[in-house]
């Protein structure tokens, strides 16, 4: 008999009921260090009180209006975003996905009112991930997410990471965008070296086509700036953000200039409870931690602590770990046990870690994480290396 649960999700027999800080409390009281965050949602870690405080007296006024109507939450987080990034305006979404849909929408939607109609392709790249949608997966175009699914949307031109010259040629007039993760974190910690971003965004300008960033996973002071395009001195066309922007509220978002959103006219798009009041409270909250430099100053010093320190513990075992690769406290071991051991050992130490393609553990902490937990951090992954070991 099937699940009552849709049976679409492997997941680890643990069954936590609260979250404070970075740790997670099993319901038979075990405590576990959360690297995981959530998959880099509890950016603010778990019950953060100035959260918690802005949902519970959102809550206590308004849930829900539609968008028929102005919703002030929603226009104060656009102000923030627009105020702290390259951005002139602001669609808020529900999830990641919703935010892939509109950004490729907006840039099609662009060339045609600018009467190029014929410039329909998104460029991609392996190891991508942008969602779970059709558009998305098809953005995306791995056989593990399209098989069985029917007809994957056209317009999606499918390219090697890191081969630039690929990218060049595979410009041509059909060409609206080239959408790309500034590091991929499904796809294993992949960072798209800063070189490399600003190859991309010269070539956008030069071939008068569209960037768009996918800043899901790796934005919203994940990798000790606000968002991740910035190391590299670049600024994107659009932009996809969720995960960290809403704090464990779901909340995404698609950022974008004034001349890349131009074609998104009143009734173009919609959604009934994308940047809701509660959403956009929590994410005002979200905002007015991770935009602080303090804030910042601090995820750039722990991340140099635990990278430090990762870089010993993947000297110290050499048959687990191959090495550290990732920015700021998003980070990945690639392992040369199997990487889901490793989860699971993490499991039996009462550390959680993210699983991702290529071999990779995934760190991706809270961005509050202290450094006493960077201490238990690297003792309980030192156990879990030990019990692979000695399995
Ligand atoms: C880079 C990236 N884009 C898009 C998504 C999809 O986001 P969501 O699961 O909120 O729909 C994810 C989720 O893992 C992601 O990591």
């Amino acid at each position: 008999m099937i699940a009552s649960v849709l049976p679409t999700y492997n997941r680890a027999p643990l069954n936590f009921v609260k979250g404070e800080g970075s740790w997670l409390i099993e319901a038979d009281g075990r405590r576990f260090l959360d690297l995981g965050a959530g998959i880099a949602v509890n950016a603010l870690g778990h019950a953060h009180p100035a959260l918690v405080q802005a949902l519970t007296d959102q809550a206590q006024n308004l849930w829900h209006v539609s968008n028929l109507y102005q919703i002030p939450q929603q226009q104060a987080l656009a102000d923030k975003l627009v105020e702290h990034t390259f951005a002139d305006t602001v669609f808020f979404t529900n999830s990641g996905t919703e935010a892939c849909e509109l950004a490729v929408k907006m840039a099609r939607k662009y060339f045609y009112d600018k009467g190029q109609e014929q410039r329909v392709e998104i460029l991609t790249f392996d190891g991508s991930f942008h969602g779970r949608s059709a558009a998305g997966i098809s953005a995306a175009g791995s056989e593990k997410m399209t098989k069985g699914f029917g007809p994957v949307l056209p317009g999606f031109v499918h390219l090697t990471f890191g081969d630039m010259d690929g990218v060049t040629n595979a410009i041509t007039d059909n060409t609206a965008a080239i959408l790309i993760e500034p590091i991929q974190g499904e796809g294993g910690i992949r960072a798209v070296p800063d070189a490399e971003l600003k190859a991309l965004r010269a070539l956008c300008d030069e071939r008068g086509i569209l960037l768009i960033l996918d800043e899901v996973q790796c934005g919203v002071g994940r990798t000790g700036k606000l968002f991740a395009h910035e190391w590299a001195g670049i600024t994107p066309d659009i932009m996809m953000v969720a995960k960290g922007i809403g704090g464990g509220f779901p909340l995404g978002a698609v950022l974008a200039t004034e001349d890349a959103a131009s074609g998104m006219t009143a009734g173009t798009h919609g959604s009934t409870y994308g940047g809701n009041p509660l959403g956009c409270a929590v994410g005002c909250a979200v905002m007015d931690h991770v935009t602080d430099p303090a804030f910042l100053d601090e995820v750039n010093r722990k991340a140099g602590l635990l990278r430090q320190k990762l870089e010993g513990l993947v000297g110290a075992h050499p048959e687990v770990f191959e090495s550290v690769r990732g920015s700021g406290l998003m980070l990945g071991l690639k392992c040369k046990a199997t990487n889901i051991d490793v989860v699971n050992a993490g499991y039996d130490n009462q550390v959680i870690t993210v699983p991702a393609a290529d071999n990779v553990i995934r760190l991706l902490p809270p961005l509050t994480l202290s450094d006493d937990d960077i201490t238990q951090a690297l003792l309980r992954l030192d156990q879990a290396a030990t019990q692979i070991e000695t399995a």
